[in-house]
C-alpha cells in the first residue's frame, strides 16, 4: 500500500530528534519497545492522546499504558507501596506494567487513564523507546501500534500495513525481541493481581515478592483452575459515573446535570464548536464533574457517530447502561 505521508526512518539520534519534535507538536509516532511496536504520544496532552485513538480507529476508550524512563519518573505519577517498589526493582526496565493509584498531581490526561483513579505504568528496556523518552522529557502513552482489531505489531512492516497514511512517522529498529505485550500487574490496597499475562510469568512476580519482606497472602494470578485468565485488564478497567445517565438528550430535566455538545448547551459542554477530538479529551473530566454536581442524574447531548465519536458513544452507552 502506498501512503505518501507516513515516513519510515531508522533508529538514530537525528530521527529520534525528529520523532520528539513531532510528539512535542501533539502528533503520534510509532516506536519499537522490547515487546511490540507502540504508538506513542505525549501523555499529558489530551488532544495528542485522542490522536492515538483516531489513528488506531479504536471504537472505545481503554486506558493506555504510560511509559517513563525510570522509577523516579514513575513515582511522580503514581503511589508506590513496598510491594510495587519490589516489583519495579526486580523487573524494570522490562516488560512489566504496574497498575497503581494515580497521583492527583500527575498531569496525565484523563483520556489516558479513561477517568480511572489508577494508572498503568512501565519502564521500557528498548533503546529506541528510551531515547525517545529522553528526547521528549514527557511520559509517553503508547498502546500497540496497530489498527484496532488486528494483531500487535512486532515488525515495522506490520505497523506500516496497519497504520500507513494515518501517522507521520514510524521509527524502525528491527523486529522486537519479546513479541507479546507486557505482563500487567495491579497493585492496589496491598493486593497484587496479574491482569494480563506476558513475558514475565505470574510465578516470577510471586517469587520477586517472596523475599521474606513482603506479605504474599494477597496475590492472585487471575487464573481459574484451567489456567485461563479471569479478569483481563480490558474488562476490569472502566470508569462509570455513579449516577443514572441519559444519552441523546436535547435538553435537561430539572433533576439532570446537562453535558452539552455543539449547539446543544449544558452545565458543561464537551465542545462548543462541535469538535469531536476536543470532546474526547474532555469526556472523563466532565463525567467526574457531573458525578460530583448537586444534580442526581446526568443527561448528555447527542454525539455524532463519526471517527472518534464512535468511541465517545461507546463509553456513554456503557455509562448509560450501568447507571440505569
Ligand atoms: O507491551 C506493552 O505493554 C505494549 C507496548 C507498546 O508497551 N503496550 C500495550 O498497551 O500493550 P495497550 O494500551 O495496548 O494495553 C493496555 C492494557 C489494556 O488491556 C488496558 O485495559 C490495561 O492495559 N490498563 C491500562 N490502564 C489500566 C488501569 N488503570 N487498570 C486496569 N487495566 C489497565
Ligand atoms: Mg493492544
Amino acid at each position: 500500500m502506498d501512503a505518501p505521508n507516513t515516513r519510515i526512518l531508522p533508529y538514530n539520534k537525528y530521527n529520534i530528534a525528529e520523532a520528539a519534535a513531532l510528539i512535542a507538536a501533539g502528533k503520534c509516532v510509532a516506536v519499537p519497545t522490547e515487546t511490540v511496536y507502540g504508538l506513542a504520544a505525549d501523555a499529558t496532552n489530551g488532544a495528542a492522546v485522542a490522536g492515538i485513538y483516531a489513528a488506531k480507529g479504536r471504537p472505545s476508550f481503554n486506558p493506555l499504558i504510560v511509559h517513563v524512563l525510570d522509577l523516579d519518573a514513575a513515582k511522580r505519577l503514581a503511589a508506590f507501596d513496598a510491594r510495587a517498589e519490589a516489583l519495579a526493582a526486580a523487573f524494570w526496565p522490562g516488560p512489566l506494567t504496574l497498575v497503581l493509584p494515580l497521583k492527583p498531581s500527575s498531569g496525565i490526561a484523563s483520556l489516558v487513564t479513561a477517568g480511572l483513579e489508577t494508572i498503568a505504568i512501565r519502564v521500557p528496556a528498548h533503546r529506541a523507546m528510551r531515547a525517545l523518552l529522553e528526547a521528549c522529557g514527557k511520559p509517553l502513552a503508547a498502546p500497540s501500534a496497530n489498527a484496532s482489531g488486528t494483531i500487535s505489531p512486532t515488525r515495522v512492516e506490520h505497523v506500516a500495513h496497519s497504520l500507513d497514511g494515518r501517522i507521520p512517522l514510524i521509527l524502525d529498529d528491527g523486529p522486537t525481541r519479546q513479541g507479546i505485550e507486557s505482563t500487567i500487574v495491579r497493585e492496589v490496597f496491598g493486593m497484587t493481581r496479574v491482569l494480563r499475562h506476558g513475558p514475565i510469568t505470574g510465578a516470577q512476580v510471586l517469587a520477586a515478592l517472596s523475599d521474606g519482606k513482603h506479605k504474599v497472602d494477597r496475590f492472585d494470578t487471575g487464573e481459574d483452575a484451567e489456567g485461563k485468565i479471569e479478569a483481563p485488564g480490558q474488562l476490569s478497567s472502566h470508569y462509570a459515573p455513579r449516577k443514572p445517565l441519559r444519552i441523546d438528550a436535547r435538553a435537561p430535566a430539572d433533576s439532570e446535570w446537562m453535558i452539552g455538545f455543539g449547539d446543544v448547551p449544558g452545565d458543561d459542554t464537551l465542545s462548543e464548536s462541535g469538535d469531536l477530538t476536543e470532546a474526547a479529551t474532555r469526556l472523563f473530566d466532565l463525567l467526574h464533574r457531573a458525578d460530583a454536581s448537586d444534580k442526581p442524574e446526568i443527561a448528555v447531548a447527542r454525539i455524532p457517530e463519526d471517527g472518534i465519536g464512535e468511541a465517545i458513544n461507546d463509553r456513554l452507552r456503557r455509562a448509560a447502561f450501568i447507571g440505569d
